[in-house]
């Protein structure tokens, strides 16, 4: 993959718009045809040309033609938001009656468009521990149109073997997909491994700067036209051009902020792992995670979240690290400048805390793009808070 191209020159057709370095952001929702026949021709193809901008946009078109490449991909669609990138791979496989199997505790609203919003439409699912192959194998019925695949998943990191889970989808003829937004396409590549579809929250490491909430779906020409012609014209969540513009800007820096981001973080979770106020890191790349043998085999890139236990008698003194952290933010959505952090005892009862999903001394971090240093002090004088 010629990276650099990609990044700096790929469906940049420059001497169309006055040579300038920049692309333009074409903000029309309108495109005019000189006569019918042009229109007519128009008409049957207008995921490549340029009609209307709820189908093709060329701002738009330069962001999916680099997308694409960089996942390995024959073509790429851009939604709105990643939720709805998620929802248009999924309902475009499936109709009534058809079942999916998808990893258990996926990203929230994965969860809900399968047990909330496809259980009214007749589609059933299966969630699994997709930490073992068998578990698969056990879950496919004979009606199984879709894999649901999120490795790692965004709290806890549980990965899938996903060379395996194609294997055995291509075997029985159902289609794979894949959130791939932990790691990027950069960071694993999840088309070469024969995934059929890979989805993506591009707020987060795609768009990196906390200022777009948009959605990748990269996928071979035969799916990216099925999704096309349905579930993105029909439900229409698509881009504006302006904000695609961004993410094209954004996708000048990408390697250079992963890299940035990896470091920072390798150096946080070595001091995280020895500090004695640490009950437990789960980081992939860590020696202590229980997949990494799979982790390094599947992932080039392990990314900046992270998620610790601390050491704490009550919920109250998790609270008291939480709010005593002035560089971190405490905030949902990761893949920025900002580092971050997620404490689980914010989605619990205060008074019901045997219930919960998670212990209520867990805590998600995510590492952006300031100096390890400062994110370490910080961390330190928060524990000190707590004694
Ligand atoms: C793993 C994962 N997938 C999908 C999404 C949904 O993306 P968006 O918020 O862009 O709709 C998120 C958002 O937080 C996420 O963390």
């Amino acid at each position: 993959m010629d990276l650099s191209y990609i990044l700096n020159h790929l469906g940049e057709e420059r001497e169309q718009y006055f040579n300038a370095v920049a692309p333009p952001i074409i903000q029309t929702s309108n495109f005019y045809f000189k006569d019918v026949e042009r229109l007519r021709n128009a008409f049957p193809n207008e995921r490549d040309t340029h009609v209307y901008t709820r189908g093709n946009n060329p701002t738009v078109e330069i962001l999916r033609k680099k997308i694409a490449a960089l996942a390995g991909a024959e073509d790429a669609l851009v939604f709105s938001s990643g939720v709805a990138a998620i929802s248009a791979a999924v309902i475009s496989n499936v109709h009534a009656g058809d079942h999916v199997v998808c990893v258990k505790k996926p990203y929230g609203w994965t969860d809900k468009l399968l047990n909330k919003f496809l259980s009214r439409y007749g589609v059933t699912n299966t969630m699994i521990d997709g930490t073992k192959i068998e578990n698969f194998v056990a879950a496919i019925q004979s009606n199984t149109k879709v894999i649901f695949l999120e490795s790692p998943n965004s709290f806890t990191f549980d990965l899938q073997d996903i060379k395996a889970v194609v294997k055995l989808a291509k075997e029985k003829n159902i289609v794979t997909i894949i959130d791939n937004s932990y790691c990027t396409s950069l960071g694993q590549r999840c088309i070469e491994m024969g995934v059929d579809i890979e989805v993506h929250s591009a707020t987060k490491y795609f768009g990196g700067h906390s200022d777009v909430v948009a959605g990748y779906l990269m996928a071979s020409k035969r799916m990216v036209a099925k999704i096309f012609a349905s579930e993105l014209l029909n439900i229409g969540a698509v881009i504006s051009p302006n904000d695609a513009w961004l993410l094209i800007r954004s996708l000048r820096t990408l390697p250079l902020r992963l890299e940035r981001i990896q470091a920072t973080t390798t150096t946080v979770v070595k001091f995280m792992e020895q500090h004695p106020q640490v009950e437990r890191v789960i980081f992939p790349f860590s020696d202590s995670f229980p997949q990494l043998p799979l982790a390094k085999q599947q992932m080039q890139w392990c990314g900046g979240l992270f998620t610790v236990l601390i050491e704490a008698k009550n919920v109250e003194q998790v609270e008291t690290f939480c709010n005593s952290l002035k560089r971190f933010l405490m905030a949902v959505s990761w893949g920025g400048h900002e580092s971050l952090i997620m404490p689980a005892c914010s989605f619990m009862n205060r008074n019901d805390l045997d219930l919960a999903d998670y212990p209520y001394n867990m805590i998600r971090f995510y590492i952006g793009l300031e100096d390890a240093r400062v994110l370490i002090e910080d961390i330190e004088q928060a524990f000190q808070k707590m004694v």
